[in-house]
């Protein structure tokens, strides 16, 4: 029939022919799940069936895990009971579950896997659809068609790193208590307590804010999928990690496993591994954040999700509540709450007076582009080169002059009614399989010797990136290249047309001398316009 149930034929045929129907092997125990053997989920014979919009039912309402009523709060733990007593062998199971987000990027030991979900303009459609697809199944297990996940809203919280009244903590009370194998959202893996805190320079409003107002989807969600996940194209050219996905999402993810942010040894719980993530039931919660973080960029003035075919085109698989394989494209995600039937419920943080209401905020002006138009050659080099370079786990520094040329475009830039805006670009960042990695990014700090955990003038953000895997096995992601962009503020650009020099400064987040001197590497480090 259509173009796309081919496709799906297709796909299905791909990934059957490697199944082998393996994924039912592994440990009995899926509550302290770490990365699987195999994570082929059970592939059915038949192509997948196209989804269709559930219309006439409730919307359902994503809330803050911080404001989930106690009875909410029944209802969810009840939900996910449910579903870790689903027979495991069902594709719905908690354990196939997991194993779905792990098939998705690439991340078993074996070698199987569907295509790469993480590291481009996929990511956030892909998670939404998944969540999309969780949380009907957890609410049909328990006859509750108007449950809703929560949202762990950790950017609700203030720049100040010894503030505390944040959500950027572990939302314990609800996934960490009881603190044992009795509560269904409890993990066995996680190493936070209950006064950490995520250091709000990844989180918190100053970081947040150049990310929830990048000018295209490209710099906020990701560039153009190839899925050749092994080609090692030409520096300015890779695939771009969005800055949502590149920064504060990989925060929980490494934070849930190592509150210091240095998680270099394998093995790595589950929350800290891509491959293992999905074990963990505060990953949906993490995941759903982001999705509200999507919802909100979206809708901000000026804001545009990709036209192009090739991303509205791209369909995902997944078994819904009725245990139907099914496929969804892009296109039905883009609108949740029409198609998806859900909406978000805004954080109520900062506390006191609610905020204006939506229609207030701002009305929809025509987009500007959604695909970030071409990056102009680079106005400054800082780090030139095809050849990686390797951050040594320590603050380095490159500075450079600027030309004449440079500083009257600068200056140009920096006017805040310039269309295009000078952005700071971090090219061939190599993805390592089994480690994670944190670097900060500063302009002009040369000073900064350690890594910051509050706002801190010049910082223009950081790389975060989840390892796929803890040992290195089913290692898709090594060598593949991402690049980076951080699109510098009006006023860090006019301090840069006022100067001789510009310096950057990577701060590698490792608390251990004694590791592996290649934490980091990449391969260009250049200021351009887009
Ligand atoms: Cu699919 Cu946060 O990872």
């Amino acid at each position: 029939m259509s173009n796309r149930n081919e496709l799906m034929n297709r796909r299905n045929f791909v990934a059957g022919s490697l199944a082998s129907r393996t994924a039912l092997l592994g440990g009995a125990n899926a509550w302290a799940q770490v990365v699987p053997l195999h994570c082929v989920p059970p592939l059915p014979p038949l192509p997948g069936v196209e989804f269709v919009p559930a219309t006439g039912g409730p919307v359902r309402i994503r809330k803050s895990v911080f404001e989930l009523t106690p009875a909410e709060v029944t209802r969810l733990k009840a939900a996910y009971a449910a579903l870790r007593n689903v027979y495991r062998d069902d594709p719905r199971s908690w354990y196939n579950q997991g194993l779905v987000h792990c098939w998705y990027c690439s991340g078993a030991l074996d070698n199987l896997n569907g295509m790469e979900i993480h590291g481009g303009w996929l990511f956030l459609a892909w998670h939404r659809a998944y969540l999309y697809f969780h949380e009907r199944i957890l609410g049909n297990l328990i006859g509750d068609p108007t449950f809703a996940l929560p949202y762990w809203d950790w950017d609700s919280c203030r720049d100040d790193a010894n503030d505390m009244t944040g959500r950027n903590r572990f939302p314990g009370e609800v996934y960490g208590f009881p603190n044992s194998s009795s509560n269904p959202l409890h993990d066995l893996s996680r190493a936070v307590g209950p006064n950490d805190r995520i250091p709000p320079i990844y989180v918190g409003p100053a970081a947040m804010k150049p990310i929830m107002t990048s000018a295209s989807f490209t710099e906020f969600g990701g560039s153009g999928n190839q899925e050749l996940p092994r080609r090692t194209p030409e520096v300015g050219d890779a695939q771009q990690m969005g800055q949502i996905e590149g920064g504060p999402h990989g925060v929980p993810h490494v934070w849930t496993t190592e509150p210091t942010l240095d998680r270099n040894k394998p093995p790595m719980p589950n929350m800290g591994a891509l491959a293992s993530a999905a074990f963990d039931p505060v990953f949906f919660a993490h995941h759903a954040n982001i999705d509200r973080l999507w919802d909100v960029w979206a809708q901000g003035a000026g804001h545009a999700n990709p036209d192009n075919p090739r991303w509205l085109n791209q369909f995902f698989l997944f078994y819904d509540h009725l245990q139907t394989w099914t496929g969804i494209t892009i296109s039905q995600t883009t609108n949740a709450e029409t198609s998806l039937s859900y909406r978000y419920q805004p954080p109520a943080w900062p506390p006191g007076p609610p905020a204006p209401p939506a229609a207030a905020v701002a009305a929809r002006t025509a987009p500007r582009f959604a695909e970030a138009p071409p990056l102009s050659p680079p106005l400054v080099e800082l780090s030139t080169g095809s050849q990686p370079k390797v951050l040594a786990p320590r603050p380095t520094t490159v500075q450079v002059a600027i030309p004449q040329e440079a500083k009257a475009k600068i200056r140009t830039l920096a006017a805040p009614t310039s269309p295009q805006k000078l952005v700071l670009r971090i090219d061939g960042v190599e993805l390592p399989a089994d480690r994670s990695v944190v670097v900060q990014v500063y302009v002009n700090r040369p000073d900064i010797t350690a890594p910051a955990r509050g706002a801190e003038r010049g910082y223009v953000g950081s790389i975060v990136i989840v390892p796929s895997t803890s040992s290195g096995a089913g290692h898709v992601h090594a060598k593949v290249q991402r690049n980076f962009g951080f699109a510098l503020t009006p006023e860090l650009a006019a301090s840069l047309a006022a100067q001789d020099n510009i310096s950057v400064t990577l701060v590698p987040v490792t608390g251990d001398a004694t590791k592996s001197t290649e934490v980091f590497r990449y391969q260009r480090v250049y200021l351009a316009s887009r």
